[in-house]
């Protein structure tokens, strides 16, 4: 791993955490004083050294990779508590970091057989729909100068079938560690150019306007809630920049729904426990995409937070659906 600070500490699993210094200012935030605190000990690589040459500064590694941890001590506000659309069922409902922390060590639990259970449980279309997400990006990352985002990558394979169709940067942010370690690991195996960020969807460690494509797989759905992960998305994007987000929504097919929902609430999360070896992991995955709002009503909430030109596509007659907005020129 290379790292472009001097002072980073590399700990047991290769991963960089910054020193906090105090003093640090996250000039792209101004005035959003609990971000900045939060945010210390990644404001100093983002904010002084980045901020204006984001990410060209960011020279990838030899290998292709590089990684960025940072420590977050997570905080529950009250006016973030009282934010609509409240996220994934875990924690408390009155308390981000506790859902955050929940969700965090139950991917940990099932980061070694992640993969295998993805292409197992879905017959292999989650590669296919990952690929569908990367393609309808096609427009937004054939400039060399585009950036992308994987947000919520997990192991990486929507940032990898990213950068099949980038022409630009692709970076990959995860908060969990064992995660961002496997994906960084395909990376280097499969020599992909992709640069993970250990960061909180919640509260990224990038300026405002930063990016051309905001992407997500699987991720959205375990945010602890849902209008600040679309309010955080919308401040990285670049005028004109897209957010994607695919995610397990409702069936409309009226015999393969019922089959399917079986199938979902009864097999899946069996099996998924059982593999893993994690129990409750994969009963988390059905309750949190029953509860997830369907295509209609996450469309709705994309435009009020802001998105134009929302739109969607369902997949698999809407097992996943896949929703685009762009941030308004
Ligand atoms: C179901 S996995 C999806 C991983 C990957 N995107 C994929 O397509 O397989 C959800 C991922 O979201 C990450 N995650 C959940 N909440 C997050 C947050 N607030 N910030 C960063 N990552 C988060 C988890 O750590 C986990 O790796």
């Amino acid at each position: 791993m290379t790292s472009v600070m001097p002072q980073s500490l590399a700990d047991s699993n290769g991963f960089s955490h910054w020193p906090a210094q105090p003093g640090a200012k996250h000039a792209a935030r101004k005035g959003q004083s609990c971000h900045a605190e939060r945010s210390e000990a990644s404001l100093h690589f983002f904010g002084n050294k980045c901020r204006d040459s984001f990410p060209d500064s960011l020279l990838p590694a030899a290998h292709g990779c590089y990684d960025i941890s940072v420590p977050r001590q997570y905080r529950s506000t009250a006016p973030q508590a009282r934010e609509p659309l409240r996220g994934s069922p875990l924690g408390s409902p009155a308390d981000l970091g506790s859902t955050a922390q929940a969700v965090r060590t139950m991917f940990e639990t099932v980061t070694p057989r992640y993969d295998f259970l993805n292409h197992f449980l879905s017959a292999g279309l989650d590669l296919y729909w990952r690929s569908v997400a990367a393609r309808s990006l096609r427009a937004q990352l054939a400039s060399p100068d585009s950036v992308a985002l994987d947000l919520c990558c997990g192991t990486g394979d929507l940032a990898f079938a990213l950068r099949r169709c980038a022409w630009g940067s692709v970076f990959a942010a995860d908060f969990c560690r064992p995660m961002l370690a496997r994906a960084r690991q395909k990376a280097a195996s499969h020599s992909r150019l992709v640069r993970m960020i250990g960061a909180d969807a919640l509260d990224l460690p990038l300026p405002d306007n930063s990016l051309d494509v905001v992407a997500s797989a699987f991720g959205f759905r375990n945010l602890a809630n849902y209008a600040l992960g679309l309010r955080e998305m919308m401040r990285v994007l670049r005028p004109g920049g897209c957010a994607v987000i695919l995610e397990f929504s409702k069936v409309r097919w009226p015999v393969f729904g019922p089959m399917f929902r079986f199938y979902f609430a009864h097999v899946l999360p069996r099996v998924g426990d059982w593999i893993s070896g994690a129990p409750g992991a994969y009963r988390y995955l059905h309750e949190s995409a029953s509860r997830f709002p369907d295509q209609e009503t996450l469309a709705k909430f994309m435009r009020r937070a802001g998105f134009v030109d929302v739109r969607y596509r369902n997949l698999a007659g809407g097992v996943a659906a896949l929703h685009c907005g762009a941030k308004p020129a």
